[in-house]
């Protein structure tokens, strides 16, 4: 079954410090990386599995990059899903926190400084059999992704999320997407979490 584009338009004039022309591309490259995915698990419906090969192979090859778009596009569904300003942190997102990183400043400070270090994404993670929380740093989209974890925030830093508005400060744009950050986007997530 192909994966259906998502619509976020109603972000559009609802963001603190990032610009509607700065969404609206990003809105492009998200539909590419949906487009790109159902170009790939069509591909692969049609390869010759017989000529997979480590070298090089298109069977191969397809699968080697199938996490690509696929991250690319549920990574960005996240982000822009945890993205318009609503409610506050839930008591449960705020103990996870404070278990791992002491505070939520604490916890601010870490994924602004993975954040600073990363031209691809920061996820902040919660493991599934301890519950400890980690900010970790994904390159591209699919390298760095831990098993056994769940993403609770998603946080783009690409240049691609920000160069309209801020230029080449990373820093500026990260503390820009805290302003924004839909504490009840996360707190359902937290919810499905501890369930
Ligand atoms: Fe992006």
């Amino acid at each position: 079954m192909a994966k259906e584009i998502k619509n976020f338009k109603h972000l559009l004039g609802k963001l603190q410090g990032i610009s509607d022309p700065q969404l609206e591309a990003h809105f492009g490259l998200y539909e590419g990386y949906v487009k790109k995915l159902n170009e790939v698990e069509e591909k692969l419906k049609q390869a010759d599995r017989s000529q997979t090969n480590y070298s090089f192979g298109e069977y191969s090859e397809l699968k080697r990059r199938l996490c690509v778009p696929y991250n690319g596009a549920y990574l960005h569904e996240m982000y822009f899903d945890n993205l318009m300003s609503q409610g506050e942190a839930s008591q449960d997102f705020v103990s996870l926190i404070n278990q791992s990183f002491g505070s939520l400043e604490n916890w601010q400070a870490d994924m602004k400084a993975t954040g600073l270090a990363v031209p691809g994404w920061v996820v902040t993670c919660v493991e599934n059999d301890t519950q400890k929380v980690t900010n970790f740093q994904l390159m591209e989209h699919h390298i760095g992704f831990p098993v056994n974890n769940t993403p609770i925030v998603v946080l783009d830093t690409w240049e691609h999320a920000f160069f309209l508005d801020y230029k080449a400060n990373r820093g500026a744009y990260i503390d820009v997407f805290f302003k924004n950050l839909n504490w009840n986007a996360v707190n359902e997530r937290v919810k499905k979490t501890l369930s």
